[in-house]
């Protein structure tokens, strides 16, 4: 299998930077210098480039990479079809989307052995890898480490946000280690596997069928602030060269392929170029709040967004809730109540939200469409309507976050059917009584 060791210093193995024109070799001289493809690369390598972006595509938005491997990509078996599983990439197909706020317990850990590709499952999501708008929400279990199988995926890019357990994630362009507080970022087509350091893993996948996650522009924050474009790292290149019976499986329309392949695909000795899996740790969001009154929208905790055709609009916006100061006097700090025109999808890494006292757990999810009323439950406003505000507060040791869409996130039939569905989320605001008195103001 994969070697999956993980790694110590950071430094030695990752270069820092969002999107940057990276160059990495693991040996040296592999990588052609002031052209992409010679007549003969070095050490007997094949030149190949990786596409994330149209080719035409402004400089600005243009993405892509040149790999030098051992062996070109095309080199496997026919693929033959594996089913789609628990996955959904097209979200015409799921059952009518109920107006009602939805909440999952987490998915239990899988008691057959289960690899990362086995232990998807899609939750919600709306528009079709097929004509790559869109997104699908995911969450994953898993307790075994990919063995002699690799994968890709051609329908999107893969956020993938662990709530347990680490990830050693070996890809083509070399390994990325992760942990919860992390997110890794996979772009479409890299192929990779993933190894469970821990034994178990669980955690939440948003695959985007859409434009490229970027850096939000930060307007009057300034120049600095939000998530900070060198803390995000992408590896130094690293292969293996190791041949055997090995698996590719590749996810195209939603539909799970695989073919034999004779070598290991993660065989790329030296790169360059902007398009790459990176990672980010959330410990190093800068967040911004008020020092006044009344908190911000939620977009003050944008870390990455995949923008639309509509200018201000996006498709996805990546949003986490980090332990803070709250300083706003004479404001209900929490959450206020809200309907919004998006739709937002919530997990917990940790920790208790701040808007909940109970009911949602780490690894669970809920899920407040379009117009659904929501908002702080009974208990969080009773005590927030009576603290002392005149002192700053710390909310510590918590790491909520939402996958917030332009358009209706819809639930998948395996989401509106599971057990884990919380049949009895509405009560958390049945306790909000009535405190009107047109006697007293
Ligand atoms: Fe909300």
């Amino acid at each position: 299998m994969p070697t999956f060791e993980t790694h110590t210093d950071a430094n030695q193995h990752y270069q820092s930077g969002f999107a940057n024109d990276f160059a990495t070799e693991a040996l040296p001289g592999a990588l052609p210098i002031g052209r992409n493809s010679p007549q003969r690369a070095a050490y007997g390598l094949y030149a190949e480039q990786l596409s994330g972006s149209a080719f035409t595509a402004p400089r600005a938005h243009n993405r892509r990479s040149w790999l030098y491997r051992i062996r070109p990509a095309a080199v496997h078996k026919p693929f033959t079809q594996i089913g789609r599983g628990k996955l959904v990439a097209n979200f015409a197909e799921v059952p009518p989307t109920p107006p009602n706020q939805l909440r999952w317990d987490p998915l239990p850990m899988p008691a057959a052995p289960t690899d990362f590709i086995d232990g998807w499952v899609t939750m919600a999501g709306n528009g079709a890898a097929e004509s790559m708008t869109g997104c699908a929400i995911h969450l994953y279990a898993a307790n075994r480490s990919m063995q002699d199988r690799f994968f890709y995926n051609a329908d999107g890019e893969l956020l993938i946000v662990p709530q347990q357990g680490r990830l050693a994630i070996f890809t083509e362009l070399g390994k990325l280690d992760i942990e919860p507080y992390e997110i890794a970022v996979i772009p479409r087509g890299v192929r990779f596997a993933v190894g469970l350091p821990d034994g178990e893993a669980r955690g939440y996948v948003c695959e985007n069928f859409g434009a490229l996650l970027q850096l939000p522009d930060l307007g009057p924050i300034g120049s600095n602030g939000l998530a900070n474009p060198r803390d995000f790292l992408t590896p130094n290149a690293a292969y293996e060269d190791r041949e055997g019976k090995f698996e590719l499986v590749t996810k195209l329309n939603g539909v799970l392929w695989r073919a034999d392949i004779g070598h290991s695909p993660l065989d790329v000795v030296a790169w360059h170029g902007n398009y790459a899996p990176y990672k980010y740790d959330l410990r190093h969001f800068n967040t911004i709040g008020s020092i006044s009154y009344d908190h911000p929208d939620p977009s003050i905790f944008l870390v990455l967004q995949s923008p639309s055709d509509t200018p201000g609009v996006d498709t996805i916006d990546f949003v986490i809730f980090p332990p803070r100061w709250l300083a706003a006097e004479d404001t209900f700090r929490p959450p206020w109540f809200h309907r919004n025109v998006a739709s937002e999808f919530m997990g917990l890494v940790h920790g208790v939200y701040d808007a909940k006292a109970e009911g949602f757990v780490p690894g669970g999810a809920s899920l407040h469409n379009c117009m659904s009323g929501h908002g702080p439950d009974a208990e969080t406003f009773e005590k927030a309507s009576k603290s002392d505000t005149s002192k700053p507060a710390k909310v510590d040791a918590t790491m909520a976050f939402m996958f917030e869409t332009r358009t209706l996130i819809k639930p998948t039939q395996f989401a509106l059917e599971t057990a884990q569905l919380q049949a009895n989320y509405y009560e958390c605001w049945q306790g909000l009584t009535k405190h009107f008195n047109p006697e007293q103001r």
